[in-house]
């Protein structure tokens, strides 16, 4: 069992509070994405649910038992970190084994642990290696086979996948996904990359100065922020924000349309220059400097329209997004 659940719990390094007093509460077997801009607080929050800082104030329980005073060893929880955190003269058998013979567990069983873990991350052809003769996703792979051996009750990630190159972030992604498919045990990873957010959450957990915004499934999130804040931060190219004229139409102080939910035509609502198009095949993005400032239009396939050029746009307004002055969502 994963079960976790914050009660309260609030984190200041001396005078800054960098978490105020929040509730959370993460289900055995989801898979929890902590994401929000840089400095946020969500490795802070990731370090207090593993015990790795104190809470200055609140209660953490892990299957209704009180871990607020436990040490990060008696959690039952496994991190895996940004920096892989390799022992560089050790073999990759070696590397994995490493937490089971701290733990004094018997040979023959941390062979079996080790092959098992080699085998579901596809590591077993370099099982003699040492991590200086690997990949960065190789030696990701070593450092999650290392939390896997232990069977832990949930495993912590903190951007595990930074130092990585974009295409193998996104391998590292879906094999990070089919672990949890595979091994269903409670993930709690941390990212300020929303698009891994999307792709990859049960359950989003957006944080903003160490405060949650919004608790929702991915497609929760982008169809029905809770604020600008979340609105802005999820969705990609950002959503289009306008106040004035254009908001009080829609009887709010600011209005949001999504960049795949303006329409680019010969006539239209609102008139602009193309200053970058972007042709991906699959999608073209194009920014266009309107009397609003830049809009951002996402188009499916390809749209001839170019750089100077000048073009109407056309929003789906039953797609509009209204906040009040205070940013909330009307
Ligand atoms: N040990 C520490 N001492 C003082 N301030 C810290 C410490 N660790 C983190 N902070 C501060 O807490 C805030 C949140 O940091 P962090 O949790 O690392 O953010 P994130 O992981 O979202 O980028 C930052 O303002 C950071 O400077
Ligand atoms: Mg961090």
């Amino acid at each position: 069992m994963g079960q976790i659940e914050l009660k309260g719990v609030a984190k200041r390094f001396g005078d800054a509070e960098v978490i105020p007093p929040l509730d959370l509460k993460i289900e055995d077997g989801e898979f929890v994405v902590f994401v929000g801009p840089s400095g946020c607080g969500k490795s802070t929050l990731l370090r207090l649910i593993a015990g790795l800082e104190d809470v200055s104030g609140g209660k953490i329980e892990i299957d209704g038992r009180d871990a607020t005073a436990e040490r990060p060893a008696q959690r039952g929880l496994a991190m895996v970190f940004q920096s892989y955190a390799l022992y560089p003269h050790m073999s990759v058998r070696k590397n994995i084994a490493f937490p089971l013979k701290m733990a004094k567990v018997p040979q023959a069983e941390i062979d079996a642990k080790v092959n098992n873990a080699a085998e579901i991350l596809n590591l077993a052809s370099y099982i003699d290696r040492r991590p200086g003769q690997l990949s960065g996703g190789q030696r990701q792979r070593v450092a999650i086979g290392r939390a896997i051996v232990r069977n832990p009750q949930a495993f912590l990630f903190d951007e595990p996948l930074s130092n990585l190159d974009a295409a193998l972030r996104v391998n590292m992604r879906l094999e990070i996904t089919e672990l949890h498919n595979t091994l269903k045990t409670t993930m709690i990873y941390v990212t300020h990359d929303q698009v891994e957010a999307m792709t990859m959450a049960d359950k989003i957990v957006v944080l903003q100065a160490g405060k949650i915004e919004q608790v929702g499934s991915p497609l929760d999130l982008y169809n029905h922020p809770k604020n600008r804040f979340v609105a802005g931060f999820i969705g990609s190219p950002k959503m289009n924000f306008m106040t004035g004229a254009e908001a009080a139409k829609h009887d709010a102080h600011e209005i949001g349309f999504r960049p795949e939910h303006i329409a680019v035509g010969e006539t239209g609502d609102w008139k602009g220059k193309v200053t970058v198009s972007e042709h991906l095949g699959s999608d073209t993005f194009l920014h266009v400097d309107t009397e609003f400032g830049i809009i951002n239009v996402r188009a499916n396939g390809n749209v001839d329209v170019h750089h100077g050029d000048t073009i109407w746009m056309t929003p789906d307004r039953s797609k509009v997004h209204r906040f009040d002055a205070a940013g909330n969502t009307l």
